[in-house]
Parts: structure tokens; C-alpha cells; sequence
């Protein structure tokens, strides 16, 4: 019989969720409402974070916060190069120009030796990303921003749960924002999650999240009366996404102990084929939050390493490249910027030559087997 195909990445959604879903639909209370709440209070203890603030994407919150510390038009913002979209996107929306720079082969993490030397007097902040749930070297960071007195933000749309130097990924930063999509460590459906321990920079985020209106619909002394004391946008997380949320948070650190354990089953036994590299990195007293498994194949061309794709695809293992191309090779970053080859060589070598494979807690191990078997058969 042929075999279930191996997803990617599924969310993992029991009657827990479905139930709590239902009790909002029949509250009639969709937005601004108790749950939002619940799950900021549960992420700030879950992350240790003086402040949180839910919003309806890790795109949004990123946004929001470059617009909300006014940085935009003649400013720049340093980047990875490779990154999700989004991360460029946030501050382009804003006017400010995203300056890239590129990462390194063990981890994909941005090459901090690299950023110091784009900073000048139009820099306004550093935003990097922990590549696959593996932390970037904060300290180092923290003291450049002090340096040169930027801002930094955490994109840690793929690192919930990991901590470097025993801290919670995004609150080295002047914040983090996570990302609560479908493929995530854990869903909402669409959302993200804002957390700072600086009030200020809360206080004005959640403001504007919630189109600058004063008073929440909870916080209305008399019904229907508010004022407007600020410019913002409608960056809400909703009360249904926000009661999967809740639930989601509660299963995570199971979900984390599988995600950890499916990592090194498959690390061990892919290393032994010959031939590629497995991304990875372990910092003293800091935690991984193990998205997916990048293997790098420095040896085949683009159109072969499509080929493995499409042959593991065949056997029914659901594959993705994190990500298909260093951001600015993307053809909107490239018109705008002018994109040079060889800009970006491990940027633009991981985007080529590698594939992401699953790991996350819905594999049995008789799918981890059988991606591991495939790969043989396919490599050897
Ligand atoms: C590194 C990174 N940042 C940001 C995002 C965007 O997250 P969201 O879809 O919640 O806006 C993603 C999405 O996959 C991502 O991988």
C-alpha cells in the first residue's frame, strides 16, 4: 500500500483546541476580549518577559515595531540576507532601507563579523533572526547596539522556546516577534507575539497595534466612548486565534523534547552519508528551539539539488528549502537593489544547495526512518 506522505510540518490540534474555539464562537466575543489576555499573560510567564502584546502576524509586529520608534524614509535597518521575506518586508514597508548581510555555513546565522562595518549614520537598528531555532550571539549584538546606540529587534518567528545564555530569544533585544503560522513550533492559525521587558516601547506598540485608540473595548468606562490619540493600524490577534494559541503553549514543551529528539535520531544518521553537512550549532547555556533539519549539499548544482527534491517528494517525504533565495535575490529586493552575484556566497549556497527536511513532533519513528533510508537509497 502506498505509504502516508510525510508532511513537512503539520499543527497539531486535539479537542482541546477545538473545544475552546467553540466556547469563543459562542461567547459572540471575537476581538479585544479575555483571551488575547490569557495568552499574553501565559507567553510572558512562559518566556519571562516584563511585556507582551499579541498581534495577527510576526510580519505585523515586526512592522510595527520599526514604525513605531518612527524609523523610516533616508533610515537604514541591517538584515540577514538569508531570512524569510518578511524580515526585509517589515522595514520596507516603513521606507527604510533594508541593508543585507550574509550569513555563515555551521548555523546560517547572520555573520556578525559582517555588521559592524555596514553600521553608519543613517543605521536606526539591527534586526537578525535565529535561523532554524538556533540563537544568535546576543552579548555581542547587545553591546553593538549600545555602541552605536541602535535599536535591536529579534525576528523569532522560528525560535520559540530557544535561549541564549539561559534568556529567551527576543529579550536581548529591544524586543522579539514570534510567528504562530501553521508550520511554526506552535499555530494560532496566523498571529505572532510581541514581547519586550522596555514599558515604553510596549506601551506605544500595543497603542498603535490597535489603531491609536485610547481605550480598549474592555477598558470603556462608558460604551462607546473613546478617543484617538495616535496614528496605527488594525494589528489585532483575534480572540478565536488567540484561544488556540493558549492551548498550543501548553503542549509546546513536549512538542520541543520531540523536536530535540527527532534531531539527533536523524543528525546521527544522515552525518554518516557522505558528502553534505547538516546545519547546527550549540552555544554554551543556551537552548535550540529545532525548526526543521538543513542539509547542505556544497557539492551539487541547483538543478540537482531540485532533483533530490522532487525524488523525496516522490517517496512521500514533504520537503522545503529555508529559504529558496537569499532575500535579496528575491526579483522585488533585486530590481530595488541592485542585487550583485556572489554578494551573498552562503546565503546564496544555502539557498542552492540545501533542503530542509521535517522533524517536528508529529513524525513517528518510522517516518524518521524513512526519510533516512530514502536519503540513503537516493545519495549512495
Ligand atoms: C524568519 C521569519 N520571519 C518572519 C516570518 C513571518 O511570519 P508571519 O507569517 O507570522 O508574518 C517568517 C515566516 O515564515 C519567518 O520564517
Amino acid at each position: 500500500m502506498k505509504k502516508k506522505k510525510i508532511k513537512f510540518a503539520t499543527p497539531l490540534i486535539s479537542s482541546k483546541e477545538k473545544k475552546e474555539v467553540l466556547k469563543v464562537l459562542d461567547s459572540g466575543i471575537y476581538s479585544q476580549g479575555k483571551k488575547c489576555k490569557q495568552f499574553e499573560k501565559n507567553f510572558k510567564k512562559f518566556t519571562n518577559a516584563k511585556f507582551a502584546s499579541a498581534v495577527n502576524s510576526c510580519t505585523s509586529g515586526m512592522h510595527l515595531f520599526y514604525f513605531s520608534l518612527g524609523i523610516g524614509k533616508g533610515d537604514e535597518v541591517i538584515v540577514p540576507a538569508q531570512t524569510h521575506t518578511a524580515t526585509a518586508h517589515a522595514v520596507e514597508l516603513t521606507g527604510a532601507k533594508p541593508i543585507f548581510v550574509d550569513c555563515k555555513l555551521d548555523d546560517g546565522n547572520i555573520d556578525l563579523s559582517k555588521i559592524e562595518e555596514k553600521i553608519n549614520k543613517r543605521t536606526k537598528a539591527i534586526c537578525i533572526v535565529h535561523f532554524l531555532g538556533f540563537p544568535v550571539e546576543m552579548d555581542y549584538l547587545k553591546k553593538i547596539s549600545k555602541k552605536y546606540k541602535i535599536y535591536l529587534l529579534e525576528d523569532c518567528a522560528l525560535s520559540l522556546g530557544a535561549k541564549f545564555k539561559k534568556i529567551h530569544t527576543g529579550l536581548w533585544g529591544d524586543a522579539g516577534v514570534f510567528s504562530f503560522y501553521p508550520t511554526k513550533q506552535i499555530t494560532s492559525g496566523e498571529g505572532g507575539m510581541i514581547i519586550t521587558n522596555n514599558k515604553k516601547i510596549y506601551k506605544k506598540m500595543s497603542l498603535q497595534k490597535s489603531l491609536g485608540v485610547k481605550q480598549s473595548f474592555l477598558e470603556r468606562k462608558i460604551p462607546g466612548i473613546y478617543d484617538t490619540v495616535d496614528i496605527g493600524f488594525n494589528y489585532r490577534m483575534s480572540e478565536i486565534h488567540a484561544s488556540i494559541g493558549i492551548e498550543q503553549l501548553k503542549k509546546f514543551r513536549n512538542f520541543l523534547k520531540n523536536r530535540k529528539k527527532n534531531f539527533f535520531y536523524l543528525k546521527e544518521k544522515i552525518e554518516k552519508l557522505n558528502n553534505l553537512k547538516i546545519l547546527y550549532s550549540q552555544k554554551k547555556d543556551s537552548i535550540n528551539a529545532y525548526y526543521c533539519m538543513n542539509i547542505l549539499f556544497l557539492d551539487k548544482s541547483l538543478r540537482q539539488r531540485n532533483e533530490l527534491i522532487l525524488e523525496l517528494e516522490k517517496n512521500n517525504i514533504g520537503v522545503s528549502v529555508n529559504y529558496p533565495q537569499p532575500v535579496p535575490r528575491m526579483k522585488y529586493y533585486k530590481k530595488k537593489y541592485l542585487y550583485k552575484k556572489k554578494q551573498f556566497l552562503n546565503a546564496e549556497a544555502i539557498s542552492d544547495k540545501s533542503i530542509s527536511i521535517p522533524l517536528g513532533p508529529h513524525l513517528k519513528t518510522k517516518d524518521l526512518n524513512h526519510i533516512v533510508n530514502t536519503l540513503k537509497k537516493i545519495l549512495t
